[in-house]
């Protein structure tokens, strides 16, 4: 009994570029958010307001945003770890900021130098300015299935974030596969627990494909009823601070498969493949999407 409708979270633009070494120019980035737009999705997050020491390659945000061609309806998002962030987020005209925590204490530490706790009380101001903003809240949770640097996280602590992010005012909160670890029915144990805290209409599934398991979890959670969920274009990206970690699932494959089912996305996928092989050159390498490479060469 899968759903019959499925919300797609293009990251590739964020999480997808952020990892990159080579600083890639604005207009390319711009370019590559305006063909993703054109292609229908109805929410891409395209920067992230963090520190340029930490993320260099999201240091051109601002100019990202402002460049945009945005199709009314459409969200933007942004990462927005601190008021400064957010601010800046604000700023540039984001739809939606990200606060972005861990289940996982390790990581915390390393990704945003502070403790779970901690985090919670720097995002709470945060929270509260984005609402006064008018801006909409999402909360995103690494490490939800395994961490680079603990090893296991538990689901206790999983749902402990999601109260947490829930009491922020997050509309919707992300669990998170940073390292691709996660396997189908460890992942339904997962967000069936996230899902006792938050309404599973308003959690997403953000995996990433390390170990090639992605769309079988993205499986797994249609079948227990999770609605939305995040890819990365050419199956793009990689997080600075968990290493060794690939790409996104990638938005073709998802897309390849959610079509398979009968499932309506709204996205038009052959936009979404010439998107990926745009990008691809621009970086000089071949997508990492299965479908998209295949598509394109039919
Ligand atoms: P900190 O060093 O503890 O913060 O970093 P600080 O307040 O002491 O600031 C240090 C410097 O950074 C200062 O500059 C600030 O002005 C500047 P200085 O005075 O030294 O010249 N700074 C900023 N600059 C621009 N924008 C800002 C900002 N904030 C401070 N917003 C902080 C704490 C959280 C800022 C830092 O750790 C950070 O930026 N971390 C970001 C890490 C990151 O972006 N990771 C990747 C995204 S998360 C991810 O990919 C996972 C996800 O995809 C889900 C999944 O797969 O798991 C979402
Ligand atoms: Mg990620």
């Amino acid at each position: 009994n899968l759903p019959h409708k499925v919300k797609i979270v293009e990251v590739g633009p964020r999480d997808g570029l952020q990892n990159e070494r080579e600083i890639i120019p604005a207009a390319v980035k711009v370019a590559l958010v305006d063909r993703l737009t054109a292609a229908g999705f109805a929410n891409i997050e395209a920067a992230s307001f963090v520190s340029p020491k930490w993320v260099p390659q999201m240091a051109t945000s601002a100019e990202v945003m402002a460049g945009i061609r945005r199709r009314p309806g459409v969200l933007y998002s942004a990462l927005a770890p601190n008021m400064q962030g957010l601010e800046a987020a604000h700023a540039a005209g984001v739809d939606e900021v990200v606060i972005f925590g861990a289940a996982s204490e390790a990581f915390s530490q390393k990704n945003i130098n502070c403790s779970i706790a901690e985090s919670v009380q720097r995002f709470r101001p945060v929270a509260l300015a984005a609402r006064e903003m008018g801006l909409r809240l999402r909360g995103s949770i690494s490490c939800a299935f395994g961490c680079p640097y603990q090893g296991e996280v538990s689901s206790d602590t999983v749902a402990d974030v999601v109260g947490r992010m829930r009491d922020l005012g997050c509309d919707e909160i992300d669990i998170a596969d940073t390292i691709g670890v996660g396997t189908p029915r460890q992942v339904q144990q997962v967000m069936a627990r996230a899902a006792g805290a938050f309404p599973i209409a308003q959690l997403s599934g953000h995996f990433h494909d390390t170990y090639g398991q992605a769309l079988a979890n993205i499986y797994a959670c249609l079948e227990i009823g999770v609605t939305t969920f995040h890819s990365s274009v050419a199956g793009l990206g990689g997080c600075p601070y968990a290493k060794g970690a690939t790409g996104n699932v990638a938005t073709e494959d998802v897309l390849y498969m959610l079509h398979g089912l009968g499932i309506h996305t709204g996205i038009d996928l052959g936009a979404v493949v010439d998107a990926g092989q745009f990008i691809a050159s621009h970086l000089g390498r071949k997508a990492a999407s299965r479908a998209g490479n295949a598509l394109a060469a039919s």
